[in-house]
């Protein structure tokens, strides 16, 4: 996994592989972030997942990405708040392996600059009545390649960016790690002329109890 910030969604598929036990498809061998304090760094540690920096400016010791990915024999990428473009020799080597959670409901509200607080602003700002994560394979554009799922929550009156965010970030922690399982498992592939197949379908069945912020959200 690849993240810059404090990996909420490390902790979320951490958690869910553990729930999954032995049915889950896999196992995240290494955590690399791009600048040396990202909170995911400390979680990854925690749970006893092995660490690593890649090359960036604020960490110019890092380790070249493609470089770090052969050596843990990495087969499924997964960008949770990883903010440096991942170079297009990496995002070919892993089409249809290399997912992204964005924090808001693709193809909108999404591109160079979207990122964080600025994402959830824009909606506001956009006056859009609901909002939400989207999960994706990655191809060489920001937020741009083929979308896997989205879970819409609503926008409220009076929200402002930090409530919103809390808000999808729920729904990000409940979609995320059962998309990856579904790829890492192959159950859902990006086929060779850019589809989803088969499309995929969040178990609503199998999800914890809805947090209440999320009781009145559809699932897409
Ligand atoms: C999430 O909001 C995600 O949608 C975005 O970056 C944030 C990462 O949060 N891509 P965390 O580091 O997983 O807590």
């Amino acid at each position: 996994m690849l993240a810059s910030g404090g990996g909420s969604n490390l902790q979320a598929l951490v958690d869910h592989f553990a729930q999954l036990g032995d049915a889950r498809a896999g196992d995240i061998v290494l955590v690399a972030a791009d600048r040396p304090g990202a909170g995911a760094l400390d979680r990854a540690r925690r749970a006893g997942i092995e660490t690593a920096l890649v090359a960036s400016k604020r960490s110019p010791d890092g380790r070249d990405l493609a470089e770090l990915l052969a050596e843990h024999r990495v087969e499924l990428v997964v960008l949770a708040g990883y903010l440096q473009l991942v170079p297009g020799s990496v995002t070919r080597h892993y089409a249809g392996r290399l997912l992204n959670v964005h924090p808001a409901l693709l193809p909108d509200f999404g591109g160079p600059g979207m990122y964080g607080a600025r994402v959830h602003r824009a909606v506001l700002a956009a006056g859009a009545t609901s909002s939400g994560p989207s999960v994706h394979f990655v191809d060489d554009v920001y937020d741009h390649g083929p979308v896997i799922d989205r879970w819409p929550v609503p926008v409220r009156r009076g929200d402002d960016e930090h409530s919103l965010a809390a808000r999808v970030l729920l729904a990000e922690h409940l979609l995320y790690p059962r998309v990856v399982q579904a790829v890492a498992a192959g159950d859902v592939r990006l086929t060779a002329d850019g589809r989803v197949d088969p499309p995929f379908v969040l178990d609503r069945r199998a999800l914890p109890p809805l947090d209440p912020e999320l009781a009145d959200a559809q699932i897409a």
